[in-house]
């Protein structure tokens, strides 16, 4: 939903009017949609043309062969004149793709699956692509090293996506710009559980097996997608407003994570007032065995830890649900966006339970000559391997802390909240922040923390 347009290029609209005739040409003769958004580090990912507003995944999961079989239909409207568009799918193999219920022809080449339909679609109709595909999902390893994709537990799988790894388990608009509503039904065997994000809307067993149906209202980004195939503790209890809270958490696990789990109301009742109200209808975590997982991430509703987490990791994944799921970069070079916020949120969290004040983190960190910390600004990070580095994460929750310093406490909280409120379930980009931080305080210079700080080689003179 609210796909930006921002990313695609008006070279691509003047091509395919070029393509399509004059204006007042009766019939359709649109354009392919495009092979990507044009992103600045993943030029494959995501697709032209088209806008997705939902997807009924409906998957079934066998852990004893590996074996993925899922339908993936996809609503979406045409933002252009279409002859054709592109899903991401990366492996698998695809049975068939209708469009609107007719047969379409389809081909692959490397993560693009391109979709012919049979009549060309008009722009600004809805259309719904129906895929069916099956096989060994793969495990894809980031630039940076780190796994992603589909990942192969003692007991079960995990679908993990950030940044690209969603392409790995289902066909779709793989870009954090296109934001859509989910269904995800999974059928695995009697025995395990499926969890995923938002919802628990149904669940029914036949021959054996059972289908856990999980629904996300709200929109989601494809990368804070999950799907947890295993053996699971589950955990129900309430949080602020009677909001339901579902944990997940490998039997082996349990122990170590009870006492944490247990902060999620009192976190998220904290968080409340910090970055205004929880943006989703539902929350939780799901908690894996080490080494299953080697990172945590903000998956949607349902952050996945790999083993009991840390307050402080806690409060870092609950507070992107404010800061990444529900405001999501508008492409992978605004990341700061993400972690930098969560990152200032444990600082913050620090501060107020009786911990180190986040301008003494700052000031810790200025003083540190470790070059990790300096090697890039963190609104222009070297390439895709090192959108999660340091300085994405520590100095970009620096440059909060110098926000905060330059408007005073009070004007910092209406910023925090205020961003979070400005582009709820939306997207969000760098030049969009600082122009909101100048609109908040319009007296104020931000000129050397945007050039030093946000933009800026090396270390800043003055911290
Ligand atoms: N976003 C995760 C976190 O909180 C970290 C992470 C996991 C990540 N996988 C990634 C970051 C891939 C960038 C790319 O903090
Ligand atoms: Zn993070």
């Amino acid at each position: 939903m609210s796909r930006s347009a921002r990313l695609v290029p008006a070279v691509a609209a003047l091509l395919a009017l070029a393509l399509t005739g004059t204006a007042c040409d009766a019939g359709v003769r649109g354009a392919p949609g495009g092979s990507g958004v044009h992103d600045p580090y993943f030029p494959s990912a995501g697709n032209g043309g088209y806008d997705v507003t939902h997807y009924a995944l409906t998957l079934d999961y066998a852990p004893a062969t590996r074996r993925l079989t899922g339908t993936a239909v996809i609503t979406a409207r045409a933002i252009q004149d279409l002859t054709a568009f592109d899903l991401d799918l990366d492996g698998l193999d695809v049975g068939s793709v209708t469009v609107d219920g007719r047969d379409a022809r389809w081909n692959r080449a490397g993560q693009e699956l391109t979709v012919r339909p049979h009549d060309d679609l008009r722009a600004g109709r809805t259309f719904t692509a129906a895929v069916r595909y099956s096989g060994v999902p793969r495990t894809l390893t980031d630039s940076d090293g780190s796994r992603e994709g589909w990942l192969r537990t003692a007991e079960g799988a995990l679908g993990l996506g950030e940044p690209v790894g969603s392409m790995a388990w289902f066909p779709g608009n793989h870009h954090p710009s296109d934001k859509a509503a989910y269904d995800i039904a999974v059928t695995v065997p009697v025995g395990l559980q499926a969890v995923s994000n938002g919802e628990l809307a149904g669940r029914t067993g036949k021959g054996g097996r059972t289908t856990y149906s999980w629904h996300t209202a709200q929109p989601m980004a494809s990368y804070v997608a999950v799907v947890a195939v295993g053996r699971y503790d589950i955990g129900r209890t309430t949080g602020p407003h009677g909001l339901p809270v579902l944990t997940a958490v490998d039997p082996q696990q349990a122990k170590a994570s009870k006492g944490v789990l247990a902060k999620i109301p009192e976190i998220l009742g904290w968080e409340e007032p910090n970055f205004g109200p929880y943006p989703f209808s539902s929350a939780g975590a799901i908690v894996n065995r080490p080494g299953d997982v080697q990172y945590a991430l903000e998956t949607q509703t349902r952050p996945v830890f790999p083993g009991a987490p840390d307050t402080g990791t806690l409060v870092h994944e609950l507070a992107h649900q404010w800061y990444g799921d529900s405001v999501t970069p508008l492409s992978w070079r605004d990341m700061w966006l993400n972690e930098g916020f969560a990152t200032y949120a444990e600082w913050l969290y620090q501060e107020d339970h009786g911990g180190k004040s986040a301008q003494q983190a700052f000031a810790d960190l200025y003083e540190s000559h470790d070059d990790s910390l300096w090697a890039f600004p963190p609104a222009r990070p070297a390439d895709a391997a090192h959108i999660s580095g340091r300085p994405v994460y520590e100095r970009g929750a620096m440059v909060l802390q110098k926000i905060r310093r330059k408007v005073g406490d009070a004007a910092f909280h209406d910023i925090l909240r205020g961003w979070a409120a400005a582009h709820r379930h939306g997207t969000a980009d760098t030049a969009q922040f600082t122009a909101f931080v100048e609109k908040r305080a319009p007296d104020k210079d931000f000129g050397e923390i945007w050039k030093d700080w946000l933009y800026g080689d090396g270390r800043p003179d003055r911290p």
